[in-house]
Formats: C-alpha cells, sequence, structure tokens
C-alpha cells in the first residue's frame, strides 16, 4: 500500500494550475446519461474518482472517451443496474439514480453505505424522486425505482440542505412533465455548474445559485459541450499549504470568488492575499493567528477544507475552535495530528485547537480524502520525515498532488509495499 514521504520544513513558492473540480465533474459525467446526444465535458479532473465514474457510465451502456482532460459521453442506457461493487467505491454513484429514472424511467442503484466522515445516508435523494412521482422500493441492497410513464414536475421541499440530492433532483426534473420548483437547494457553485450544462443541453432552469430552482421540464436534451469549473477545495488546500509553511503561492485557473469564505478567515489569520478574475496569490506574514471557524454549506466555510484549516491552527499563535456541522464524524484527522505532537481537544462536533510552535514528525495513516491532505500539509511543515499511509484516499481527489507541490520546492516522495 503507498505512503508518501514528506520531508517538511520547506516554504513553498512558485506558481500552481488548479485543476478542474471533482465534486462538479462527477455530476455533470452522470448528466451524459440524460443527453439523447453528445456530452462532452473539458477541464475533468484525471482522478481514481473521475475514473470510477466512467466505469459506472460505460456499466449503464454509455460510450465513454476520455483525452488527456476531455471526456465524452454519447449512446443509449443499455442497463440500469448500478451494482455494489462499483456503487461502494465510490458514493457519487448514488448521482446515476435521477439521470436514470429521468430518461429511462427505471433504476436499480446499490445503497452507497457509509464512509469513514459519516453514515450518509440517501433519504433526501429518495424522497425527492418519489416528490417527482417515481414508486422507490429498498430491497437487497438496492434502491429499486420507477417511473413508468416519466416524472412529472412538483414542489420539491428539501428538508435539510444537500448538495447530491439537489444534483439528482435538478437533472431529473430537467426532463419531467411540467414546471417544479426546487426548495432549499444547495447553493454550491458545483451546482451552478451543473446547472448551466443541463440549460446547454437545452434544460430551462433559474434560481441555480440560490436557495430555490425552478425547472420547466423538455422532452429531450442534446448535445453540449461544458467547461468544468475550477476545483475550489484544490485551490483552498494549496493556499493553506502556502500558509502553513511560511512561503508564498500563485494559484493560476482558480476561480476566487468560490471561497470568498476561506479567504476571509485566511486573511484575519494574518495572510496576505491578492486575488484576481481567475487567479490568486498568498502569502504568509510570519506568524499565523489563530482563528475560529464553524462549518456549513455554501457561502459558509466549506466542510471540504475543516480539515486542512485545523492542520493550519495546530501551528497558530493562540486557540482555535472548530465546529463541524455538517457530518457527524469528520476529525478521523484528529488523532493523527495529534501524534504530530498537535494540542486538540474534542467534544462531539467541536474540536479546540491550541496552537504549537512546532509539530513533530511520525508516521502517520490516511482515513478520508480531506483527513489525508491535513496530514500532508502538516508534515510539509514540519522539520524532519514524515510518512502518511494509505495515501490511495488521496488519489481519489487530487490530481498530480506530489508533481504540483513538488514544483513548488516539496520534498514528497511516493514509496510502495
Ligand atoms: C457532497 O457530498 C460532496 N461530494 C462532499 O465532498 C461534500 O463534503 C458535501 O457535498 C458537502 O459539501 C460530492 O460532491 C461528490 P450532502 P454529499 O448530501 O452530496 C446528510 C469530498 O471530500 N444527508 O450535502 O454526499 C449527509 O449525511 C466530499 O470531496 C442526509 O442526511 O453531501 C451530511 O451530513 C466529501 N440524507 C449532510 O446531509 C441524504 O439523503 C450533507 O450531505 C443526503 C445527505
Amino acid at each position: 500500500m503507498d505512503r508518501l514521504k514528506i520531508d517538511g520544513g520547506v516554504p513553498l513558492t512558485g506558481e500552481i494550475a488548479i485543476s478542474g473540480a471533482k465534486n462538479a465533474a462527477l455530476p455533470l459525467m452522470a448528466a451524459g446519461l440524460v443527453t439523447d446526444g453528445t456530452l462532452r465535458l473539458t477541464n475533468v479532473p484525471d482522478l481514481v474518482d473521475t475514473r470510477s465514474m466512467e466505469v459506472l457510465l460505460s456499466n449503464h451502456g454509455l460510450a465513454v472517451e476520455r483525452d488527456d482532460d476531455v471526456v465524452t459521453m454519447s449512446g443509449d442506457v443499455t442497463n440500469v443496474d448500478a451494482p455494489y461493487d462499483l456503487v461502494r467505491k465510490m458514493r457519487a454513484s448514488i448521482l446515476v439514480l435521477g439521470p436514470l429514472l429521468a430518461r429511462h424511467g427505471q433504476a436499480r442503484v446499490s445503497l452507497p453505505g457509509g464512509c469513514a466522515i459519516g453514515t450518509r445516508p440517501v433519504d433526501l435523494h429518495i424522497r425527492a424522486m418519489q416528490a417527482l412521482g417515481a414508486i422507490v422500493e429498498l430491497a437487497d441492497g438496492y434502491i429499486q425505482a420507477r417511473a413508468p410513464d416519466g416524472l412529472t414536475g412538483a414542489r420539491v421541499v428539501f428538508p435539510m440542505v444537500s448538495v447530491g440530492a439537489t444534483e439528482n433532483a435538478l437533472i431529473a426534473a430537467s426532463l419531467a412533465k411540467g414546471t417544479s420548483e426546487l426548495v432549499n437547494v444547495a447553493r454550491e457553485p458545483e451546482i451552478s455548474d451543473l446547472a448551466e450544462c443541463l440549460i446547454a443541453m437545452g434544460a430551462r432552469i433559474s434560481g441555480h445559485g440560490t436557495d430555490t430552482i425552478i425547472v420547466e421540464g423538455v422532452d429531450r436534451l442534446g448535445d453540449a459541450t461544458h467547461a468544468v469549473i475550477p476545483d475550489r477545495i484544490e485551490a483552498g488546500t494549496f493556499a493553506i499549504a502556502a500558509l502553513i509553511t511560511g512561503g508564498d503561492l500563485t494559484l493560476t485557473r482558480a476561480q476566487p470568488r468560490h471561497l470568498d469564505s476561506l479567504l476571509d478567515i485566511l486573511r484575519d489569520t494574518g495572510a496576505s492575499i491578492t486575488a484576481g478574475e481567475d487567479n490568486m496569490r498568498v502569502v504568509a506574514n510570519g506568524v499565523t493567528k489563530a482563528a475560529d471557524i464553524t462549518t456549513d454549506p455554501f457561502p459558509g466555510f466549506p466542510t471540504d477544507l475543516q480539515a486542512q484549516f485545523m492542520a493550519l491552527m495546530c501551528l497558530a499563535d493562540g486557540s482555535s475552535r472548530i465546529s463541524e456541522t455538517v457530518f457527524e464524524n469528520r476529525f478521523m484527522h484528529v488523532p493523527e495530528l495529534t501524534r504530530m505532537g498537535a494540542d486538540i481537544q474534542v467534544d462531539g462536533g467541536v474540536a479546540m485547537v491550541r496552537g504549537r510552535p512546532a509539530l513533530t514528525p511520525a508516521p502517520v495513516m490516511a482515513t478520508d480524502l480531506r483527513a489525508s491532505v491535513s496530514l500532508v500539509l502538516a508534515a510539509l511543515a514540519t522539520e524532519g520525515t514524515t510518512e502518511v499511509s494509505r495515501i490511495y484516499h488521496l488519489d481519489r481527489g487530487y490530481a498530480d498532488l506530489e508533481l504540483k507541490l513538488g514544483q513548488c520546492g516539496a520534498r514528497m516522495e511516493r514509496v510502495g509495499g
């Protein structure tokens, strides 16, 4: 099993081009199931998760071709089953439920099961499909859904904000008969990116980016070419990498306006951040001041940057209160950071971090995608050699991590066995 050996203590300086967003690419690829024509996506990151989605779409019968960062999908669905052995590799497989129902009137999707950060139920996805007229049964670990006469537009009110359930409902409503009003939806940039792509395919959607989206169903969706938005979580991760190592990084092909909540907090910690239209420069300014965060759906502080921010607070001047409100178990990085000498006390969904002048190298273990990268960040800031194991988690969400950071001075080596 691969490990990363990291010799930390080097300020990172230079320029990194941000890749396309994993969490935009996955729903966009699932939308390939609803077009009668060809969907061509550009700026698609080459990740384990996007490769898994390619396999899943091929399993449904689509012709899926990848050429560098361009993924093209076309053809008819010949199989509506999303089997457990594919779904268990990637929870986002649930995103084929809405498209299959919308265009093919039925879907049999394995329940994804939980993961390290929580039970992650899919009840909101199911409720949205039922609201749009689908008959849904759970049997043998599968969601068995059908809409033999197609879906019907409806008012769908989400009791809590869910990115994935919003995406499933948005795609499904695009081909429903009549108009749908989706209420209390997620406002993440990835939702707006999906809406813009569906509109390019012929969908009639308005309100995306707010908490209510209106969709007028159409009979069919056609060809489109769409560029995946930059990955705001990758950009936020590298901004923190600049600060935790006392460095100076310029991030290009980024969209700083997708990161307002993070950039505001980083400025509070003393960082110098210059944001352009599609780039930003992040410069450390001596000691990092401690700051408190509470994660929240967009435009609040992203839960996907909580672990990375915690690593930064481990070396800050002062104490930081970190409240995780989105997932029930997203502190798996805490015991590993503690092994490196961090002072963190967890009480339920709140972690109190007391900053230390330095951490110490130690063998640590990755548990989930964002926890993994928080350990990499801590190691990059720590003199000596730290080994991070189980880094297959990293490969799910960060393309060319060693290459990108290595070009800015990071001393990282992947070792097998
Ligand atoms: C998406 O997951 C992202 N994944 C996650 O990123 C991200 O952390 C999350 O949104 C929140 O921003 C992708 O986009 C592929 P949710 P998703 O539905 O859609 C509960 C990463 O690191 N919930 O918004 O699964 C759920 O348990 C990943 O890139 C239900 O109760 O997140 C959670 O507590 C991790 N029932 C909360 O809602 C449901 O039916 C928010 O989950 C669905 C969700």
